[in-house]
């Protein structure tokens, strides 16, 4: 593809380097005022006149060529115009010879990221609360991977716990495996629930749990062994769900893989000083940083989940040497992410900067939050499911012929959910409502798959008359409509990096629908499939990298477009 903002910036006769210039050039927001432009204000101590004059003496230095054939000052600015024909022609090109590579890029090759997200709890019900984490760490796995990096996706399972003591008394009392088997973690739900109001009145059965609990650590044979069945029930039910939301990891180290990793780390706080007895806890004090202490081992001796952390970060440093390392967690650890960062600096890990919290806010649904204790969470199965069936009666209704109608239903209700967590900025809290994800028409991720579809059915219907011997009459691309689109497809490659290092899955989704709306727009202001070959093929090109990018921003979203609907 050409680049135009260093051939503009090659044109550009001021006290700049060509990489200064370049970095200060804007694609325009209006097509009237030119294509690119370039702001003076930044030059005025240096040229000692003010931004108009310097823009009207850069103008009057430019020379027009083939890419470039206008140039104004206005206010301060140049307004570059292109040749726009052959900037749409660079565009197509591009997309179509780079296929479904379109966006990839090699900036990440021989660096490792690793990406912690989704990090269940055992025992819990995998919940609507849990949508955020793993479809935007999904997502960044995609955009990491699509720039050469080597991504590693780790789920952080909470594994380790005073709770599993509770859950083995609860379990021991109040149900037996078969009906684990059968219910799933609904029924470890239901008694872990039933324990803590038992426990009100019946103090023996707190004790009994931290006699369990003690059991668990110390590897007795039965307690390992229902734990371990616990586990395995959660996560055959997260598994299922990974498998549909197209979420994958490479490692499920969770806290209690560090349960004999945390000796040599606390070892060395102390050694350098760092951590101070309060009240027989030992701590690491941060009040130089406006932050309360980091609390990591607990007066009986036992570890918390900050030890764990540290013994985890440190650990992947170890074993996959990070570039950076991830943490999808929600806002409401910031905290724990500071002072466990912090702790891991003032250690002197230089690699301390590379640990970033990716911070989202909340998903409820319209009837309110949940809270696990008290049980009446709403399942993401459930909220899946529900999408899923709502999708096929629309479907059924839209387009009654159409094959394989339960597999796009799948995929379309899949599509809806995962998106309404990457469509706004991650730290937004949202409300999720099924209409309004579900909405074909609205900015959703139906609207993007029917989007997709449209595509290929234009191209499906073009068929043999798509005679490639005829050369495409590019001419009728010559518009503002297929311009505004081809500058959003343009600008596709750039949004997948800003994504990644932005950790914001939401700038490819929101290029997306705008590349849908500016691709509905072009096909109701000129006609794709005709009789005039020449002009036809022309247009099948628009239609043809639109599709791929839609498809290759769904897919980078963890969404696949179904390929009728
Ligand atoms: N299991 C934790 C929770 O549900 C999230 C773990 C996040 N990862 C981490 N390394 N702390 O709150």
């Amino acid at each position: 593809m050409l680049n135009y903002k260093q051939i503009i910036a090659n044109k550009i006769k001021a006290p700049l380097s060509t990489a200064e210039l370049e970095s200060l050039i804007t694609e325009t927001a209006d097509d009237s005022f030119g294509d690119y432009a370039f702001p003076c204000f930044k030059l005025a101590r240096e040229m000692r006149m003010s931004p108009v004059q310097i823009a009207e003496k850069l103008a009057s230095e430019i020379q027009l060529d083939e890419h470039v054939v206008k140039v104004e000052a206005v206010n301060g600015y140049l307004n570059f115009f292109v040749n726009r024909l052959e900037y749409t022609k660079s565009v197509l090109d591009e997309v179509t010879k780079k296929g479904v590579k379109y966006g990839n890029d090699t900036v990440g090759n021989g660096k490792t990221v690793c990406i912690d997200y989704s990090s269940v709890n055992i025992c819990k019900s995998f919940h609507i609360g849990h949508l955020s984490t793993t479809a935007i760490g999904s997502s960044l796995y995609k955009l990491y991977t699509a720039l050469g990096y080597n991504v590693v996706g780790i789920n952080h399972l909470g594994d380790y716990g005073t709770q599993f003591g509770k859950m083995i008394v609860a379990f021991k009392l109040w149900t037996d495996r078969a009906t684990v088997e059968k219910l799933g973690v609904q029924e470890l739900q239901r008694v872990y629930v039933k324990f803590h109001q038992e426990e009100v009145d019946h103090p023996e059965l707190t004790e009994q749990a931290r006699e369990w609990f003690v059991r668990i650590e110390k590897g007795d044979k039965e307690a390992q062994e229902l734990f371990e069945f616990f586990k395995k029930i959660t996560l055959a039910e997260v598994m299922d769900i990974y498998k549909r939301l197209n979420v994958k990891f490479d490692s499920f180290n969770g806290e209690s893989f560090f349960n004999d990793k945390m000796d040599k780390p606390l070892q060395m706080l102390r050694d350098k000083g760092l951590i101070t007895e309060s009240q027989g806890a030992q701590v690491v004090d941060l009040k130089d940083y406006n932050m309360p202490p980091c609390l990591l081992v607990k007066s009986d001796g036992s570890s918390l989940y900050a030890t764990r952390d540290i013994a985890a970060a440190i650990w992947r440093k170890q074993e996959y040497d990070f570039d950076k390392c991830l943490y999808v967690v929600a806002y409401q650890q910031n905290l724990h992410f500071k002072q466990f960062f912090k702790v891991l600096e003032l250690a002197g890990f230089e690699w301390a900067k590379d640990l970033v919290h990716v911070a989202f806010g909340m998903v409820s649904l319209e009837e309110g939050s949940m809270s696990t204790r008290k049980g009446n969470v709403v399942l993401l199965r459930d909220v899946i499911d529900k999408a899923v069936s709502k999708s096929l009666e629309i479907i059924t209704e839209k387009n009654p012929n159409l094959p394989n109608k339960e597999k796009v239903a799948e995929q379309v209700g899949v599509g809806a959910v995962l998106f309404s967590a990457l469509e706004n900025s991650k730290i937004k809290d949202i409300t999720f409502t099924f209409d309004r994800v579900l909405n074909f028409d609205g900015e959703t991720a139906p609207y993007l798959q029917y989007t997709a579809a449209r595509c290929n059915s234009l191209i499906e219907k073009a068929g043999q008359s798509r005679n490639c011997k005829i050369a495409p009459d590019f001419e009728v691309l010559n518009n503002s409509e297929t311009l505004r689109l081809c500058k959003l497809l343009g600008a596709f490659p750039q949004a997948v990096k800003d994504a990644a290092f932005k950790y914001e899955p939401s700038i490819v989704s929101a290029l997306l629908i705008d590349i849908a709306q500016a691709f509905n727009r072009f096909y109701i202001e000129h006609r794709v499939i005709s009789d005039n070959v020449a002009e036809q093929n022309a247009r099948l090109q628009v239609v043809e990298a639109t599709g791929t990018v839609l498809k290759k921003g769904l897919a980078l979203l963890g969404i696949e477009s179904p390929e009728k609907m």
